[in-house]
């Protein structure tokens, strides 16, 4: 189903986001979701969205866990490959998850490489700002193209001290613009902004020169990213202010699950039209074989 990255088969590559940076130009701005699955990778890919971010929320909104910090590499590697399988011309980045790149920079080469070759993303998300700028030029010395991400890094829950909106005071603020400055500067090609305002998320968007990928960043950003379950409504926890809900699929499954278990429990399904029959010939042998049994012997 994958195809390989070339000109004039409408795959989209990372120059082709490079190049949908605005530089204050009105360009049609990048759209971005996430996928775990090789379904709903299609169903997305086929719906023209440009990259597709196989994102450790994966560990929250499939796995069930309170937080990102548990999913494993092979966890995301195996998520990451059934994308790659449904996608044709979206972009697959794949998000490296807490502990694979906070233990020494050879370490984090060796697991982002496993993406790329083992998984087929065409490229890595790192969280973090100033502290990767070392991690971030390896990877892109090694020929992995490298999303950033700044703002609220998920990762960084317990440092954090919890899912907050980031860069509020003129201090924060400033460590953010110096943030998002190291992330350009050592390499990466786009940038995720997270739950920042949206002033800010503006400034760093005319300040850098690749494109902005904002969720919960206002619309001033290069691009927007959601996590598909909050877009369709398939998300069962509190969705944050910024997810907006085009679709209530959590509502609907419940609707034709009930009226699933309903029909069987009333016998109402299957119906004879849902069911597998013998063929002519089988039919006919079988009613002259009662046929026989019944004729009396002579
Ligand atoms: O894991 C994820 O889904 C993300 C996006 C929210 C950017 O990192």
């Amino acid at each position: 189903m994958s195809v390989t990255p070339h000109a004039g088969n409408g795959k989209i590559t990372v120059p082709d986001i490079v190049s949908r940076k605005s530089h204050g130009v009105t360009h049609p701005r990048i759209t971005c979701l996430t996928a775990y699955d090789y379904p709903t990778a299609r169903l997305l890919d086929d719906a023209g969205v440009d990259m597709l971010l196989v994102g450790d929320s994966l560990a929250m909104v499939v796995l069930g866990y309170e937080n990102t910090l548990p999913v494993t590499i092979e966890e995301m590697l195996h998520h990451t490959r059934a994308v790659r399988r449904g996608t044709r011309h979206a972009l697959v980045i794949a998000d490296m998850p807490y502990g694979s790149f906070h233990t020494g920079i050879e370490d984090s080469v060796r697991n982002a490489v496993r993406f790329i070759k083992e998984a087929g993303a065409e490229a890595v998300k790192i969280e973090g700002g100033e502290k990767r700028l070392e991690l971030i030029h390896r990877l892109v010395e090694a020929e992995i193209p490298v999303m950033g991400h700044v703002g609220l890094t998920p990762q960084s829950l317990h440092a954090l001290g919890g899912f907050k909106v980031q860069g509020k005071t003129a201090e924060a603020a400033e460590q953010l613009l110096r943030d998002a400055r190291a992330v350009e500067a050592a390499g990466a090609f786009s940038i995720v902004l997270e739950a920042v305002p949206r002033e800010l998320a503006a400034q760093v968007t005319r300040e850098l020169r690749i494109p902005t990928i904002g969720i919960g960043a206002g619309p001033e950003c290069d691009g927007q990213v959601l996590v598909i379950h909050d877009l369709l409504g398939l998300h069962l926890g509190r969705q944050p202010k910024f997810a907006r809900r085009y679709a209530h699929l959590a509502e609907t499954i419940a609707q034709a699950v009930g009226q699933y278990c309903d029909d069987v429990r009333t016998g109402q399904f299957p119906t004879d039209a849902e069911s597998y029959h013998v063929s002519n010939g089988v039919r006919e042998q079988e009613a002259s074989r009662k046929e026989a049994k019944v004729r009396p012997l002579r």
